[in-house]
């Protein structure tokens, strides 16, 4: 499974994932992204064409060592500044309040402990520190969620642990965010058959601090 996963995945993940629909879902995600940036799940880097001059410093996290031998190309041609660490989002070496903002795009569906990773992403970001996310998950019709949920067994062996089924709007606004943005829809070209792997959530959720958390801050 470890040649599946390390060798094999990425380069399906690479270029199933490099559409010219998806590329326009990256550039209109990241064009306000600013400062001191941390990318989870950065996969091969299909992001880096599109950040906009006004980030400071990238830091891009993943933990599969395949995802990132296929990125060097596009970390070479970048003029970002950019430090890639082989690093799971559960559990995160940096700092409190180190980020401007953090961005996950088709990343939340595979991270196993992603109650973890969302409290850790909280954590790292600044006060009014912002999540850019773009993932799919779980479908506002019935019919498409009850489809989702008898195939995300199937999904998690063969997209090395993705799920169909996450609510992704409920697990971010119970991870302590406030979503100043948040869209909902079915990928633009999905046919009928494939809306199980459709249905995206795109925007930007604020870091929102706990009351106690407010007084000893
Ligand atoms: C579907 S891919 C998306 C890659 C990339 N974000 C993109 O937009 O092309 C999911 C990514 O999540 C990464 N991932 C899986 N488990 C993770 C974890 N625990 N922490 C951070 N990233 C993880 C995978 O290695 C993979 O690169």
């Amino acid at each position: 499974m470890k040649f599946y996963s390390d060798v094999i995945f990425p380069r399906i993940l690479d270029l199933s994932m490099s559409s010219s629909l998806m590329s326009q879902y990256r550039q209109q995600l990241l064009s306000d992204v600013e400062g001191d940036v941390l990318e989870i799940g950065f996969g091969t880097g299909l992001n880096l064409p599109y950040y906009p001059k006004t980030v400071r410093k990238l830091t891009a996290v993943d933990p599969n060592p395949g995802m990132s031998d296929l990125a060097q190309k596009r970390l070479k041609e970048t003029s970002l500044d950019v430090e890639t660490c082989q690093l799971s989002g559960e559990s995160l070496p940096m700092g409190d309040n180190t980020f401007d903002c953090v961005v996950s795009s088709w990343t939340l569906c595979s991270i196993p402990n992603v109650d973890q990773a969302l409290r850790e992403i909280h954590r790292v970001l600044k006060p009014e520190g912002r999540l850019f996310f773009v993932e799919h998950g779980l479908s506002s019709e019935p019919q498409v969620q009850a489809w989702q949920n008898r195939l995300t067994p199937i999904q998690k062996r063969i997209a090395d642990g993705c799920h169909l089924n996450r609510n992704i709007q409920q697990l971010i606004e119970e991870a302590n965010f406030s979503l100043s943005q948040l869209e909902e829809f079915y990928m633009e070209d999905t046919p009928k058959v494939f809306k199980v792997f459709g249905y995206l959530y795109r925007g930007v959720a604020t870091k929102t601090l706990s009351q106690a958390q407010t007084i000893y801050s």
